[in-house]
């Protein structure tokens, strides 16, 4: 979908179907449980880091590549504990991911030996998946093992990478990092833990998000279109077949509902339930901010932060 040039008719479906099954108000709600079970899997491993240091994409890349693996095929992708995984990707690379779906063969889930189909059932606890959504309405072989990928792809890398730059600014900026942790407290009980209801009472970390996305913009802005026929746009003349980059229109970010709802509530969570600080008493001014080019715009050199 993402990397398609064109508006086929297939991805305007594809757009629908992943809209009613995935991204709506209805089936975001739905997940709500989900994110909530993953977020507190990462917290809980956290604290068993407490004064260690960690690479923070790492973690939320974990935390999320499982939230998604769940919500499409009821499967853990990755081991947070990945020096002591048994999981089928263990802490991927997060430029070197792809290899992964290999291993995984996504339509291969429901078709392969009887030892792995019975794991899958017991991890997937009765839940009916996006994949058994996908294989009920028809999707063939080849397109649900290009589709899936490909949102699993963009939606970990981009969230992965607003929360690391989200945490790296905040870290910098000691004033914004206190406010956020007032409004945390005042809102939500110290020891409480952060629920999805509590998102709306949080304006200053909306404000916080808001100014991520705004001074690091994710790659998808800079995923050439091409227009289909020559058309306007503001009074320019697009011609057919030019490249044009954009955010909005037709192709505006599907899975926004679901990143809103990840990015604040991991966000809130990590701020809210910890203390952070730098390795060797860094000073977080002097923090390499550099950018790196992949799927998204990432932070070139990953943070390492200590819980504690
Ligand atoms: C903070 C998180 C996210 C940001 C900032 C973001 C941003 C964007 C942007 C700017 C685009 C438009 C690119 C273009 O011109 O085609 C886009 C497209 C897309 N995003 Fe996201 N995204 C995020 C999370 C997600 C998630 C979680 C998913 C799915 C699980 C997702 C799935 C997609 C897909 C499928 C497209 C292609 C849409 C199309 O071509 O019709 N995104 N995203």
């Amino acid at each position: 979908m993402v990397w398609s040039r064109d508006l086929s008719n297939h991805w305007k479906f594809l757009r629908a179907f992943c809209w009613t099954h995935l991204f709506s108000s209805k089936a975001v709600e739905s997940q709500a449980a989900l994110r909530k079970e993953k977020v507190s899997e990462m917290t809980d491993f956290l604290s068993s880091r407490k004064g260690k240091t960690v690479k923070n994409s790492e973690i939320l890349f974990g935390a999320i590549l499982n939230t998604l693996g769940n919500l499409f095929f009821s499967k853990d992708l990755c081991d947070l504990d990945y020096e002591s995984s048994t999981k089928l990707g263990a802490m991927p690379n997060i430029s070197d991911f792809y290899p992964l779906f290999d291993a995984l063969d996504l339509q291969g889930l429901r078709k392969q030996t009887e030892l792995y189909q019975n794991q899958l059932q017991a991890i997937s606890r009765g839940r009916s998946d996006f994949l058994d959504v996908m294989i009920d309405s028809g999707f063939s072989d080849l397109q649900i093992n290009i589709s899936l990928p490909e949102l699993i792809v963009v939606g970990s890398d981009t969230t992965t990478s607003t929360i690391e730059w989200a945490r790296a600014e905040l870290l910098r900026n000691n004033g914004a990092m206190h406010k956020l942790q007032a409004e945390l407290t005042s809102k939500i009980g110290e020891n409480d833990i952060i629920t999805e209801s509590n998102i709306s009472e949080l304006p200053y970390l909306a404000a916080c998000v808001k100014e991520t996305l705004r001074i690091h913009p994710p790659t998808p802005f800079l995923i050439p279109r091409h227009a289909p026929e020559t058309c306007k746009i503001m009074d320019y003349s697009i011609p057919k077949n030019s490249s044009s980059y954009h955010l909005v229109g037709r192709r505006i970010c599907p899975g926004l509902p679901f990143a809103r709802q990840e990015v604040h509530l991991i966000l809130a969570s990590l701020i809210h339930h910890f203390k952070w600080s730098l390795p060797n008493g860094e000073d977080p001014m002097q923090l390499d901010m550099k950018e790196k080019f992949g799927v998204t715009l990432q932070k070139e050199k990953s943070l390492l932060v200590v819980p504690i």
